[in-house]
């Protein structure tokens, strides 16, 4: 019995600091809970005081509260009042003498250039290139030219054109800190005007400006481009084949609005870093979708830039090449030839394509629109020495010929015109 009660006793003992315990628990209990409820009125006290306020129009949208994300990149120096062009030349097997000649005729010590010989190209071809950039002194002393050294695998009309075309802009957005336009070209394109005279007319525009020739008419391309699969083995296999079909096909798109134009294009630097830098995920989603796209390049800058508000007001609706098309149009636009001179010079565009190899058509260009000599580069004001252009002197020192007045010619017409605007993305 003893036993017991003294058991019952320690008990007892031990219950009272357990009371005391929960006690002291509940009272803090009672206290986080008002506090709770306190601050959830708060909150709901606030929202029902702010929700008036707010716009409801975009309160539907979560994104239109967050502030918009910025690149982290250092404020960009004001820019000079010179431009710069960061051109890429493009070439394939047997295109080594044809890019040779292109790249001089459009050297200018104040720009950037950048070369790639696809790996369709033989291997001595792309050798060859290396160490004629490599020897050559001028190159060699402004070391403004690069040559992609590890080249890519491009499938004719294949996605791979366009991933080359973006390869060759990030390599010149890495490289180069102060570009403001980077000019698509191949090896089969020519210059119709000096470096002179489009650095000159250029000094004048907006730099915000995009050259990007677009329709939403797709027309018969919407049944032969838009919906059929493809794929690019050139994405994948180390040897060279053509791009296969593949099915079922697929719908037209409806998270955005297809457009079509020239493979040509002109892009200037905030449109670049945007499709490279990709802080937006439109660009690389339409990349992903063009992918299985025949003739990707003629579509995929124009449905970028048409399905991204922020750049619509600079677009240009032009590529700024003569192209000439033969009727019906086939799949290679005619190749010019000298009985092209007149309609091409009327044209007041700054290049123009395709040209044979060492046609005499190019040597009429040399001779009456560049003033350039047999091998060497088209002359500027930066030109110095004996041979002229054998040194560079002042390269923002510019010298602009008839072709200026062309250029301004045609830009009237396309940026400084009433219907600038009536063009951009609107049909
Ligand atoms: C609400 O937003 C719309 C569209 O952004 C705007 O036109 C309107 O003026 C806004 N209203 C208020 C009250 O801010
Ligand atoms: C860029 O230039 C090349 C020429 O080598 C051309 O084939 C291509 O279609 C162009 N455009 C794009 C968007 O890649
Ligand atoms: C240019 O035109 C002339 C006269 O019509 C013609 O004889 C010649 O073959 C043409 N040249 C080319 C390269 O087509
Ligand atoms: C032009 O250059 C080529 C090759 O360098 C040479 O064969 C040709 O004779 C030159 N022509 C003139 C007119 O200098």
């Amino acid at each position: 019995m003893i036993e017991m009660e003294s058991s019952l006793n320690v008990e007892r003992k031990r219950v009272i600091p357990l009371v005391i315990t929960s006690l002291i628990c509940l009272v803090l209990c009672a206290i986080s809970f008002n506090l709770g409820v306190i601050l959830s009125l708060t909150s709901i006290n606030s929202m029902y005081w702010i929700s008036p306020v707010v716009n409801h129009t975009s309160q539907f949208y979560v994104e239109s509260k967050i502030p918009k994300l910025q690149p982290q990149i250092p404020a960009p120096p004001a820019p000079a009042s010179l431009p710069r062009f960061a051109y890429f030349i493009s070439g394939t097997r047997g295109d080594l003498e044809k890019l040779w000649r292109t790249l001089q005729s459009l050297y200018h010590p104040w720009n950037y250039y950048v070369v790639h010989l696809e790996l369709g190209s033989t291997l001595e071809e792309r050798l060859e290139l290396a160490s004629r950039i490599d020897k050559d002194p001028i190159f060699n002393k402004v070391q403004n030219v690069l040559m992609i050294t590890k080249a890519n695998m491009v499938t004719y009309r294949g996605p791979t054109m366009v991933s080359n075309t973006l390869h060759a802009c990030a390599i010149l957005l890495k490289t180069y800190k102060h570009w403001d336009w980077f000019i698509n070209l191949s090896a089969s394109d020519y210059p119709l005007v000096t470096q002179d005279d489009l650095l000159h007319v250029f000094s004048g525009l907006d730099r915000e400006l995009n050259f990007i020739e677009h329709t939403s008419r797709l027309g018969w391309k919407e049944a032969v481009r838009a919906m059929p699969l493809y794929v690019d083995p050139g994405l994948y296999e180390d040897t060279k084949s053509q791009l296969f079909r593949v099915f079922p096909e697929r719908q037209l798109p409806t998270a955005f609005k297809l457009f079509t134009g020239s493979a040509w294009t002109i892009l200037s630097r905030p449109f670049s870093e945007y499709l490279i830098w990709g802080w937006d995920n439109l660009p690389r989603t339409l990349l992903m979708y063009y992918s299985n796209f025949v003739s990707s390049s003629e579509g995929y800058f124009q449905t970028v830039i048409c399905n991204s508000p922020e750049f619509v007001s600079t677009v240009v609706n032009s590529d700024l090449h003569y192209i000439s098309w033969d009727y019906p149009a086939n799949q290679h636009p005619h190749i010019l030839n000298i009985n092209d001179t007149a309609k091409m010079i009327a044209s007041d565009a700054p290049f123009a394509r395709k040209f044979k190899h060492n046609d005499i058509v190019l040597d009429k260009i040399d001779a009456e629109l560049l003033g350039r000599e047999n091998g060497s580069f088209t002359p500027g004001g930066w030109c110095s020495g004996n041979p002229p252009c054998s040194e560079v002197g002042n390269p923002t020192k510019l010298i602009p010929g008839p072709g200026a007045e062309r250029l301004t010619r045609l830009l009237a017409r396309l940026v400084y015109s009433a219907e600038f605007t009536e063009k951009q993305c609107m049909k």
